[in-house]
């Protein structure tokens, strides 16, 4: 498949899934209205929709038999990466005023409405992906525990504390690999796996395709750290050089710019090895090559 058609899909993709968070998030103008306008401001507005895009295509790869539902979940994880976006760029965390080309929630509306549009936000996906009605009952539960292990204090935002907590400190020997896997590798690993579960794939598929986001999760954060000391303000749509000003643990400032770059390429070898055992037709390797290529 051309990388035009592979582009197309992209698009569709993620026009299929703004339209869905359209659709589920309350209107802007209902009460509490700050709060509504909040959450539609800082989920609708741009983004790569990539998790989400992983989540739909992991579904069709194990025959999608129940496309809503994919949709619905794919959604529901866009909420909860939304989420982490807004809580993340609080002055608390990493004091971010730009995000998706845009002033951050925070700034936009303030401090408390953006502490409460992340609470809402992250309710708001596990509400969206427990409401799956097409899918067999046990597929949604397993899904909505994954998602919410993906997302605790063990993966997701342990990943976050530990990130805060090593500011200013030298890397040490693990660290930026522990940070690294939980704050970013592992959503992107539960968004296939979700896919797929919803789909009713076996345990072991769920694990290798989730084995194979984890790998291309890490890449992501690896090139997002590279993007931060190299990459255009314009084109990534944040604050960049950000990272040496807060001390924090990156990957290039733990192994260097060239490993760095080497790493992100090795494992996304590994990814696409992993989806095409599972019958990946081209497009999870497009995607997951994207991840290295992006100067966004
Ligand atoms: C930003 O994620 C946070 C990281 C894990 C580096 P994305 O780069 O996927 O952000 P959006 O959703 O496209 O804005
Ligand atoms: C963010 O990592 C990870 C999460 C939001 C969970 P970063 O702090 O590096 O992301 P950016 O650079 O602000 O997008
Ligand atoms: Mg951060
Ligand atoms: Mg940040
Ligand atoms: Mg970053």
């Amino acid at each position: 498949m051309s990388s035009d058609h592979m582009l197309e899909r992209i698009m569709s993709d993620r026009s299929s899934i703004e339209k869905k968070m359209d659709e589920i998030l309350p209107a802007g103008n209902e009460l509490p209205a700050a709060l509504h306008e909040a959450m539609r401001y800082s989920s609708l507005g741009g983004g790569k929709r990539f998790r989400g895009i992983l989540c739909l295509q992991a579904h069709r790869m194990f025959g999608e038999p129940h496309p809503d539902d994919s949709l619905a979940a794919a959604t529901a994880i866009e909420f909860l990466h939304a989420y982490t976006l807004v809580h993340d760029d609080l002055p608390a965390l990493d004091d971010d005023d730009t995000r998706r080309g845009r002033p951050s929630c925070h700034v936009r509306f303030e401090e408390a409405t953006a502490i409460l549009t992340g609470d809402a936000l992250q309710a708001l996906a596990f509400e969206t992906l427990s409401a799956c009605s097409g899918a067999n009952p046990a597929d949604v539960t397993l899904s909505v525990w994954m998602l919410a292990v993906a997302a605790g204090s063990r993966l997701l935002v342990g990943g976050q504390s530990a990130d805060i907590e090593g500011e200013g400190h030298d890397p040490e020997p693990g660290l930026v690999e522990f940070i690294h896997t939980r704050k970013t590798a592992e959503l992107m690993s539960v968004s296939l796996k979700i896919g797929a579960a919803l789909a009713s794939a076996g345990m072991e598929e769920i694990e290798l395709i989730g084995d194979a986001g984890r790998e291309a999760g890490l890449a992501f954060q690896i090139v997002d750290d590279l993007l931060d000391l190299e990459g255009s303000e314009e084109k990534v749509g944040k604050e960049l050089r950000k990272d040496i000003k807060r001390g924090k643990i990156t990957w290039p400032s733990s192994y260097g710019v060239e490993s760095s770059r080497v790493t992100a390429a090795r494992l996304i070898e590994g990814a696409v090895e992993k989806v095409m055992t599972l019958g990946d037709d081209g497009y999870l390797e497009f995607l997951f090559r994207m991840v290295v290529d992006r100067t966004s």
